[in-house]
């Protein structure tokens, strides 16, 4: 008994010092990350700003980050159809996509 709760302590030390050096990795790359995906999305935001959004161009800003690499390398890909995002996607690295991930997910429209 007070040998699985002295492992089950050590689990829980190891798991959340873990935890501490992902977030400080984590919160440094996606600092850079989110500027370069400001520099970038001035190009989005011609069609994909708040205005200008309507039913045909949908509202990136708020998207979540998961789902917007996943749409972006679907459209690169073409395995998603539109061919002005597909010719967009096209030109994006997989480290663009990533920064405009991070940058719209934290984004409101302006
Ligand atoms: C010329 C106008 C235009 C520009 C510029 C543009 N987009 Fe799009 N985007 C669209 C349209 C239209 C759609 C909807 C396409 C469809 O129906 O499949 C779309 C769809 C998307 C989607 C899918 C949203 C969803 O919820 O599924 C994402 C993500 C996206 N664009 C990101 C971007 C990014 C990032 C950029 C800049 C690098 C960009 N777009 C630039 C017109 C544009």
């Amino acid at each position: 008994m007070r040998r699985a709760a002295h492992e089950h302590y050590r689990a829980i030390v190891t798991g959340a010092l873990g935890g501490a050096i992902g977030i400080v990795l984590m919160s440094a790359a996606s600092a850079a990350d989110i500027e370069l995906g400001r520099y970038l999305s001035s190009e989005c935001t011609t069609c994909h700003g708040a205005a200008k959004a309507d039913s045909a161009i949908p509202v990136i800003h708020g998207l979540d980050q998961a789902h917007f690499i996943e749409v972006l390398k679907a459209y690169r890909s073409g395995s998603l159809p539109n061919p002005v995002m597909q010719n967009i996607a096209g030109r994006l690295h997989d480290d663009d996509i990533a920064a405009l991930a991070a940058y719209f997910a934290a984004a409101r429209p302006q």
